[in-house]
């Protein structure tokens, strides 16, 4: 199976679609192969391009800071976007492009096989769930993607706003900050699955109001 690195030397040289004619350099995206977030921009943007780095500009330097802010730093999650070549002037990425470059992400999620998937604007929230979008009621909370997902089922997405976008409307700033603890939370407390299981006599004894010691002797079950 490739490593993270061998995938990253094949977006570099990667000629699969019309993108590599105007790139200065791919962006495979980079970041801990053990990572349990991923965060998935749309597409490179200007700086990006030219560093050949995920997120290195303004919207970037906002990025490690929310990350700071529930202690983690870029070496603990994994930084990437849907396609890894810059469009022109960040046109959105099309249709095409998107089909032709989606198998690297693919690959990225398959090695890393990260606990959630933060996606980092609209487009990407889109893109991951393979559907029409609400960002401004949707952002903030986990959800699954579908059987029919071709990122694969059951993967937990974790919409945010774009970072970019708070760098001009203020507001969401404070939207970020708090979806960023709720994302700690998230990360932090066991799936529902693992939690304790409410004992099964519990609603015996409230009904009875009898100590537990009490009532499992009249039942009779230990
Ligand atoms: N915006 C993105 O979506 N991705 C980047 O890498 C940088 C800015
Ligand atoms: Fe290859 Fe993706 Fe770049 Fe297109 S955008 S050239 S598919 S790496």
């Amino acid at each position: 199976m490739q490593n993270l690195d061998d995938i990253a030397k094949e977006v570099r040289t990667c000629k699969k679609c019309h993108l590599h004619k105007t790139r200065t350099n791919a962006v495979p995206g980079e970041g801990n192969s053990q990572a349990e977030i991923m965060f998935i921009g749309e597409a490179p943007g200007y700086h990006e391009d030219i560093q050949g780095r995920p997120f290195v500009g303004q919207a970037g330097k906002l990025l490690d800071n929310l990350l700071k802010g529930i202690g983690l730093e870029r070496k603990n999650v994994f930084i990437g976007n849907i396609i890894k070549c810059r469009p022109p002037g960040n046109r959105d990425p099309q249709p095409e492009e998107i089909n032709t470059c989606i198998s690297y992400l693919l690959k990225q999620i398959e090695i890393i096989k990260p606990k959630v998937i933060c996606t980092l604007g609209r487009f990407s929230f889109a893109e991951m769930m393979q559907r029409k979008v609400f960002i401004s009621s949707e952002h903030g909370r986990p959800f699954k993607t579908g059987s029919e997902n071709r990122l694969g089922e059951g993967l937990n997405i974790f919409p945010l706003y774009h970072p970019a976008a708070a760098l001009h409307q203020p507001g969401l700033i404070d939207a970020l900050e708090e979806d960023f603890k709720k994302l700690h939370a998230f990360l932090t407390s066991p799936p529902p699955e693992n939690k304790v299981k409410e004992n099964p006599l519990a609603s015996v004894y409230k009904k009875t109001n009898e100590t537990p010691q009490k009532k499992e002797k009249q039942l009779g079950l230990f």
